[in-house]
């Protein structure tokens, strides 16, 4: 893509045309950054009514791991720009497709093809950029896995090497584990592709997700910005309430942007990176990093004048962008609690009473036990009280079954 661009009218030939592989809760805001900014969005999901397909202009519905039907869709549509916003597509047909030069991948299809695998992006941070990592192994079987965890040691966390959210993920305190984990993980993976990583288990301090943008500065070179460090809390792999600014040392938070920016000057590209560290003291390991929004960055829709999902619809499209802190903010999850076809929420209204809570409900067309539904957002004088309020208010709200 050549900036700077100059974005069109939606709906006619001039229009700035960008599609979102992936259309959840964080692509939908995503969608609603882009849709301020005039731009014509096309969402797409593996399913029917997608939170993103219900606030775009056009919506698709396919199997995104299938290189084909995704080349297929690109070339109807033919956007300016690709927007990943989950890991389960079939990246090396957008690597391909944007060597072809057919394409611009958000940030980059190098970027989503590296990190939809642990490995991809555990072997380039440790063993290319040298980034501290817990030790880690790789295994194809369950006797590659006895060995593997034996070479790393108990405690360890145990991995499908595709998956995310925590699925197929299970924590080993002994050799007794083993086989549980393997089964576990050979039900839990997004593509069964029966690969694991074994790793050693980081008795941290706390985590945190630094979201680091790329966009242009005024001279047209990419510049790269941190935004405070957002604290959170994972139940299963899962988080379940985020808040913004955890505090760090400064000796801590000087290594996380060296770790955040080593690893995001390798993926390049513009737009919004979630970096996942783990900090014990003054040590910073790298954990993952997500080449777009971060879930744990919803807290963001009240911290910061500019959203996450604003800074990444910003970043792309080569203009400036603000990642000022307006106010300590806490968000906290609200799941479905039960298997349903259609819900309806109540305590909407008492969560809102609390003095500096906000909400977004997703509007999946289905809910599920551990699916997440929702999420609410206070803001507080500093993060204890917001994150109280967070969590008084997410507990006010209770999806109901209608069907
Ligand atoms: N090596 C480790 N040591 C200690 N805790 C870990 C380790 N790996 C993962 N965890 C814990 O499990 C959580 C989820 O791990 P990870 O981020 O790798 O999984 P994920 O499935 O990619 O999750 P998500 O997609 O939600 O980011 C981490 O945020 C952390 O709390
Ligand atoms: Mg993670």
């Amino acid at each position: 893509m050549k900036y700077p661009i100059r974005i069109g009218t939606p709906l006619s030939p001039s229009a700035t045309k960008v599609m979102l592989l992936g259309s959840g809760e964080l692509g939908k805001e995503v969608i609603i950054s882009l849709q301020r900014l005039g731009v014509e969005v096309i969402a797409v999901d593996r399913y029917a009514n997608a939170p993103g397909h219900q606030v775009a202009h056009r919506s698709h519905v396919i199997d995104m791991t299938d290189g084909d039907a995704l080349a297929a869709l690109i070339a109807l549509e033919q956007p300016d720009f690709i927007v990943p916003e989950i890991e389960a597509i079939a990246t090396d047909k957008l690597v391909e497709l944007e060597a072809s030069g057919a394409v611009t991948v958000i940030p980059t299809a190098r970027a989503a093809w590296l990190t939809m695998n642990r490995e991809g992006i555990r072997r380039l941070a440790a063993e290319e950029l040298h980034l501290p990592t817990s030790p880690y192994q790789f295994a194809n079987s369950l006797a590659e896995l006895r060995a593997a965890c034996d070479v790393v040691g108990f405690p360890c966390i145990v991995k499908p090497v595709m998956s995310s959210s925590g699925k197929g993920q299970s924590k080993l305190n002994s050799s007794a584990d083993v086989d549980s984990a393997w089964d576990i993980a050979a039900k839990g993976g997004r593509v069964d592709s029966g690969r694991v990583i074994v790793e050693g288990f980081i008795d941290f301090d706390y985590e945190i997700t630094l979201l680091t943008v790329r966009a242009l500065g005024s001279d047209g070179k990419t510049e790269t910005q941190f935004c405070e460090p957002i604290g959170h809390k994972q139940v299963g792999g899962d988080y379940v309430e985020s808040w913004q600014p955890h505090r760090m040392n400064p000796r801590a938070l000087e290594l996380a942007h060296e770790t955040a920016k080593k690893i995001t000057d390798n993926l390049g590209g513009l737009g919004v990176f979630g970096v996942e560290l783990f900090v014990k003291e003054n040590q910073v390991w790298f954990s993952e990093v997500s080449p777009r929004p971060h879930d744990t960055g919803m807290v963001t829709m009240a911290s910061q004048i500019q959203s996450e999902f604003e800074l990444h619809a910003k970043a792309i499209l080569g203009l400036p962008v603000d990642l000022q802190l307006i106010s300590p903010a806490a968000s906290a999850v609200i799941y479905g609690g039960q298997d349903a076809h259609s819900i309806a929420y109540s305590g909407v209204e008492q969560a809102l009473r609390l003095h500096g809570t906000d909400i977004r409900l997703f509007g999946k067309p289905e809910s599920f036990t551990k699916r997440r539904m929702g999420v609410v957002l206070a803001r507080g004088h500093d993060v204890e009280v917001a994150r109280s309020q967070a969590k008084l208010a997410a507990a006010l709200v209770r999806p109901l079954k209608t069907d």
